[in-house]
């Protein structure tokens, strides 16, 4: 008899678009309950839209995300899909624990500080609005009392995961920002996490880390998976001309 376990994470065929810009193209993957995946790819290969789509903080222009096989953000009526309201939709991701990408960027800024800070000084977005935005983005994931305490303030709990108990760890580069003295304590908890059966989704340019820790790699490039599978697979025999490409950058 075979066991058929529901995947942590299914994407079928995940399609996203801002305006006329396809940034994800039919994203297919799995993520089977206790492993790890990493994806490595490009910047602008839509990496972390595809994270952020997982938890419905963007909506999937087609396509299906499941998380432990519950549809994401939508409800399915007689094959038609209906948004679900934005309670339903928080319940769904206390679920899902998101690190951000540059979470804890600056110790010497509020975590409010840390996430306006690209919006504004490097995109000119108006300061009143990044704030009104961060502020929904904490309060998505419970966070929203601590939009003035520092990052040091916040326990490693807090700054790791940001859910209670998930049941799925997102990590969106969690130490591209950090000072190199902490990238190994973010990965070593990161390690322990796995050891401990997190069930985890990571966009990662630790290749080092995603050798050890990754039980799938997927490479994604310009909005599509050019090519997954094991570490050995992807890192040390890739297919693919663009992940040969990518890898040669990297070394
Ligand atoms: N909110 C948005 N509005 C418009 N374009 C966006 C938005 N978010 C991301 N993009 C665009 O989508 C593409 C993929 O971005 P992203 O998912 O951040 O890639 P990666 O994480 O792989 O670097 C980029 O071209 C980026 O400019
Ligand atoms: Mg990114």
């Amino acid at each position: 008899m075979t066991v058929k376990h529901t995947p942590m994470v299914q994407a079928v065929d995940v399609w996203k678009s801002f305006g006329s810009l396809d940034v994800l193209k039919g994203i297919s993957l799995e993520v089977m309950p206790g492993t790890v995946t990493c994806i490595i790819g490009p910047s602008g290969s839509g990496k972390s839209t595809f994270l952020r789509c997982v938890n419905h903080l963007e909506k999937v222009s087609a396509g299906r995300l499941y998380v432990d096989g519950e549809l994401i953000g939508y409800r399915e009526r007689d094959g038609v899909l209906y948004e679900m309201s934005e309670k339903d939709a928080s319940r769904q991701r206390r679920d899902i624990g998101m690190v951000f990408q540059n979470f804890n960027l600056f110790g010497h800024r509020t975590v409010l500080e840390n996430i306006i800070e690209a919006p504004v000084h490097v995109k000119g977005e108006d300061p009143a609005r990044a704030k009104a935005r961060a502020m929904e983005l904490l309060a998505m994931v419970g966070l929203e009392s601590k939009a003035d305490a520092y990052p040091i303030q916040l326990s490693g709990g807090q700054q790791q995961r940001v859910a209670m108990d998930p049941k799925l760890m997102l990590f969106d580069e969690p130490t591209s920002a950090l000072d190199p003295e902490l990238v190994g304590e973010v990965l070593r908890v990161m390690r322990n996490l796995a050891d401990e059966g997190m069930s985890m989704l990571v966009v990662t340019h630790e290749m080092a880390f995603a050798r050890e820790v990754a039980d799938h790699i997927v490479f994604m490039a310009d909005g599509q998976i050019v090519e997954q599978g094991t570490p050995e697979q992807v890192l040390d025999n890739p297919t693919q001309g663009r992940t040969k490409a990518f890898l040669s950058t990297l070394f």
